[in-house]
């Protein structure tokens, strides 16, 4: 299969899967603050999906879907993910702004779309996308974002840099680099 179908191409596949789970995992955080009812710690989560979320969709809609969209078999079903992507936005909007009790619609709604691409849209594309199609589709898919979360569902310190934290431990990372490490 590898010397007709592509397979190195397929590497945006398992990017699209590796981006699933860490959607997933946010969504769970974002489930669990909005059962505490803490509207400040819902506004986080929600911005911390969001920000998975967007980029990931966006790099499915130009890249993979717009080139699966053009064989007639996928025009309908691509039709419907891009639609779920959009209302998933407008919920993901919803419970951020207050309506907490809709977190466990979105994340069923979110598992749903997923499970939808995972085990439906990208064995197909799989099975009906020659060589040619997967470069383009590595051609028009935007690059992956640096990672904003550990996968399991935590934001990255950003703050690193910025040195909010105590110094209660030794820097693993070496000075006099090129790097430079502003130590207000
Ligand atoms: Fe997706």
């Amino acid at each position: 299969m590898c010397s007709y179908c592509g397979c190195q191409s397929i590497t945006v596949v398992g990017r699209f899967m590796a981006e699933h789970d860490e959607i997933i995992n946010s969504t769970g955080e974002l489930v669990r603050a909005a059962s505490t009812g803490d509207a400040e710690r819902v506004r986080e989560t929600a911005r911390v999906v969001a920000g998975l979320l967007h980029p990931h969709t966006h790099a499915e809609e130009v890249g993979l879907f717009s080139v699966l969209r053009e064989q007639e078999e996928f025009t309908d079903h691509i039709d419907v993910l891009c639609g779920e992507h959009s209302s998933l936005d407008e919920l993901l909007e919803a419970v951020a702004a207050g309506a907490h009790d809709r977190a466990p619609a979105f994340e069923k709604a979110l598992r749903t779309h997923i499970d939808k691409e995972d085990n439906g849209l990208f064995p197909a594309a799989a099975m009906s996308l020659d060589g040619t199609e997967w470069e383009r589709v590595d051609a028009t898919t935007p690059q992956a974002a640096a990672p904003l979360t550990d996968g399991r569902g935590h934001l990255l310190s950003q703050t690193d840099h910025v040195h909010d934290h105590h110094h209660d431990h030794e820097h693993e990372h070496e000075h006099g680099s090129s790097q430079s490490h502003p130590h207000p």
